[in-house]
C-alpha cells in the first residue's frame, strides 16, 4: 500500500484517524437511493484529501437488513444492494493505492435468522444438533409458555422468541440479545469458533487491515444462563463480559499476528468499568477499543479532563493506545448533543427530542474535534462529522427503519437520525448522494436545508467544518502522530482545558463563558473559531473554542 504517514516506530493503528463509513448512507453509486460500494469507491479521493488513515465499513455482507446489516446471512459475500465481492476486493485494492487502510465489521455475537445455520436449526427437531450452535431452551412456566430466563433484549422486550415446531405446536425458545432476527450464537460450540476463524482468514487473505468487532463484550454467556434478577450489578451481568470471551480474542490474535502488515482489531466494548474494558486490550487480545466515555461525557471541562485521565490510566497498564470517539451510527450526533441543556449521552435514555441549539452545538463540535484530534492515540470520525451534520430528529414515524423504534414500543425513536444519507452537492439527486440521472429518492430523506452543509458547499468556504477537519487531520499527521503518547495538563483556571505534548505543542479549549487570554506572542496555528483581542492587545480564546499552537523553539 502507498504510505503517506511519516514513518514512526509505532504501528499505524496506535495513532490512526479512522473514518467510519455507514455504507447505506455514504454514497449511492447505482442510483437506487441506497449507498453502496460503487459510491464509496468513487469517493476515495475525497477521503484521501480529508486526511484520514483508514476506513471502517459497517457490515456490507448479505443480510435481510433487519438491523441495518448487523444481521448477517453470509459472512463471505456482499449484499447485492451494496455490490459484489469483486467490488469489495477492488475497493480494498483501490483504498490501499490511495494510502487508506480498510477495516471491516465482524459481527460474531449473532447472525441473521436467514443464515443457513439458523434455517437448519429451525428445520430440525428440538433435539437436532443444528440447534446447539444457538441458544435454544425450553420455556419456563407450566407449559413452557414463559421465556427461559428474565433477560431483556438491548432493543427492548424479552431476549427470547418461541419457535413453532413443524407440527404446528409451540416449541423451544431461542436467545437474541438484539432483534428476534438476530439469534445469538453459542460460543461454547466448537463449530462457531471454527467458522469465525475461517471468516477471519477469508477477509485477511483479501487484504483487509483489520476488523471492528461488534458487541465484543457479549459473545460468552454465564453457564446455565441465570436470571439477571431485580437489582443486578451492571458490572456483573450474565450476558456480557463473561470471562470465556477473552479466550476467543486470544485465539483470534494469534491468527491476525500470522499475517504481515500490522493488521488490527478494534472492539466495540460497552462496559461499566475501566478495569473490565482494559482486559480486552491485554497484549494478546484486541489492539484497541472504542472509547465511549468521551462520547457520553458532557461538554464540561472538569468532566472531560476526568475522562481523558481515566482513559489514559486505563490503557497505560495494558500498553494499548486510547481512542477518541464523538459520534457513531448508534448515537446522537454530537452537534445536536452539545447544543442541548444536558450535553451528555446515555444509550438507554437518548432524549432525542430535547431542544437543541444547533449553532451552539456546532461551535462546540468544532472545538471538540480539535480537542480529540490533539490527544494521544487513535481517533474516529463518523461520516458527516467532518461536515458538522446535526441529528435529524423530525423523521416521520412511518419512515423510521431502526428496529429499536418498534421494539421499544416507540419510546426510543431509534438511530435513523444519525444515518441520513450524506449531502455531497448543493443540488442534484439527493444532494449528490445519488448520481446524476437517478430519481434521487434516498432511503431516508435529507432535510431541505442541508444544501449548505454539502461537501461542495463547504469546499468553497475556508471557514467550513470540512476545512477545519482537513487542516487538523493534516497537522495531526505531520506533527503529532509521531510524538510519544503523553500529555501534560497546564492549569489555566476553571472551565479551561489546556495541555501540552512534546515538541512544544499546546492545545487549549475554553469551555467557560469568559474569554481566555493567550500568552503574548502566541502564534496560533489552528483555531476552531474566531479569536478576539483584549484591551491589552493579547489574543483571547472565546468560550467553546479550541486552539492549537507550537511554542517557538529557541532562536525561532
Ligand atoms: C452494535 C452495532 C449496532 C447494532 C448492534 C447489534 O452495537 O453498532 O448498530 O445494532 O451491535 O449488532
Amino acid at each position: 500500500m502507498t504510505e503517506r504517514a511519516p514513518r514512526t516506530a509505532a504501528p499505524w493503528w496506535r495513532h490512526a484517524a479512522i473514518y467510519q463509513i455507514y455504507v447505506r448512507s455514504f454514497a449511492d453509486g447505482n442510483g437506487d437511493g441506497v449507498g453502496d460500494l460503487a459510491g464509496a469507491r468513487d469517493r476515495l479521493p475525497y477521503l484521501r484529501e480529508l486526511g484520514v488513515d483508514a476506513l471502517w465499513f459497517t457490515p456490507w455482507y448479505v443480510s435481510p437488513m433487519a438491523d441495518g446489516g448487523y444481521d448477517v446471512a453470509d459472512y463471505r459475500d456482499i449484499d447485492p444492494v451494496f455490490g459484489t465481492l469483486a467490488e469489495a476486493e477492488a475497493l480494498i485494492t483501490e483504498a490501499h493505492a490511495q494510502g487508506l487502510r480498510v477495516i471491516v465489521d465482524l459481527v460474531p455475537n449473532h447472525c441473521s435468522d436467514r443464515h443457513p445455520w439458523f434455517q437448519e436449526a429451525l428445520a430440525g427437531s428440538p433435539a437436532s444438533p443444528a440447534r446447539d450452535r444457538f441458544w435454544f431452551l425450553p420455556g419456563s412456566g407450566e407449559r413452557g409458555e414463559l421465556p427461559p430466563n428474565d433477560w431483556q433484549s438491548y432493543f427492548g422486550g424479552p431476549a427470547w422468541t418461541r419457535v413453532v415446531e413443524d407440527d404446528g405446536t409451540p416449541g423451544d425458545w431461542y436467545l437474541h440479545m438484539f432483534a428476534p432476527q438476530q439469534p445469538d450464537l453459542n460460543w461454547e460450540h466448537p463449530a462457531v469458533r471454527a467458522e469465525f476463524e475461517d471468516i477471519l482468514h477469508f477477509w485477511l487473505r483479501r487484504g483487509v487491515d483489520g476488523f471492528r468487532i461488534d458487541v465484543a463484550h457479549g459473545l460468552a454467556k454465564k453457564p446455565g444462563l441465570p436470571d439477571v434478577g431485580t437489582a443486578p450489578d451492571p458490572a456483573d451481568l450474565p450476558y456480557q463480559d463473561v470471562d470465556d470471551v477473552h479466550d476467543v480474542y486470544r485465539s483470534w490474535r494469534k491468527i491476525l499476528d500470522g499475517y504481515d502488515g500490522e493488521r488490527t482489531f478494534v472492539g466495540e466494548v460497552w462496559l461499566p468499568t475501566a478495569e473490565q474494558f482494559a482486559r480486552y486490550l491485554r497484549p494478546d487480545e484486541l489492539h484497541s477499543a472504542f472509547n465511549f466515555d468521551i462520547l457520553c461525557c458532557p461538554w464540561d471541562a472538569e468532566a472531560l479532563r476526568r475522562v481523558v485521565d481515566t482513559t489514559l490510566a486505563a490503557h497505560e497498564p495494558v500498553g494499548a493506545p486510547p481512542t477518541w470517539v464523538l459520534s457513531n451510527h448508534d448515537t446522537i450526533r454530537h452537534v445536536t448533543r452539545y447544543g442541548r441543556e444536558d450535553t451528555s449521552f446515555d444509550m438507554s435514555d437518548k432524549r432525542l427530542l430535547d431542544p437543541s441549539d444547533t449553532e451552539l452545538g456546532r461551535r462546540r463540535a468544532r472545538a471538540a474535534a480539535l480537542l480529540t484530534l490533539a490527544l494521544p492515540g487513535g481517533v474516529y470520525v463518523y461520516q458527516g462529522d467532518e461536515l458538522g451534520l446535526p441529528e435529524v430528529r423530525d423523521l416521520p414515524d412511518e419512515l423510521l427503519q431502526d428496529p429499536t423504534f418498534a421494539r421499544s414500543g416507540g419510546t426510543d425513536r431509534g438511530r435513523d437520525g444519525c444515518r441520513i444519507p450524506l449531502p455531497w452537492t448543493a443540488g442534484g439527486p439527493a444532494l449528490g448522494f445519488s448520481p446524476a440521472g437517478s430519481t434521487g429518492t434516498p432511503w431516508l430523506p435529507q432535510p431541505a436545508d442541508w444544501d449548505g452543509l454539502a461537501v461542495a458547499s463547504q469546499q468553497t468556504d475556508p471557514d467550513s467544518v470540512l476545512h477545519l477537519y482537513r487542516r487538523a487531520l493534516t497537522l495531526r499527521r505531520t506533527r503529532l502522530t509521531h510524538l510519544p503518547e503523553t500529555l501534560t495538563w497546564a492549569e489555566e483556571g476553571p472551565g479551561v482545558l489546556s495541555f501540552t505534548r512534546p515538541d512544544g505543542f499546546h492545545c487549549l479549549t475554553n469551555l467557560s463563558p469568559t474569554p481566555h487570554p493567550l500568552p503574548r506572542d502566541t502564534d496560533v496555528t489552528l483555531s476552531s473559531g474566531p479569536l478576539d483581542e483584549d484591551t491589552e492587545g493579547r489574543l483571547t480564546v472565546p468560550g467553546d473554542t479550541c486552539v492549537w499552537w507550537w511554542e517557538r523553539g529557541p532562536g525561532a
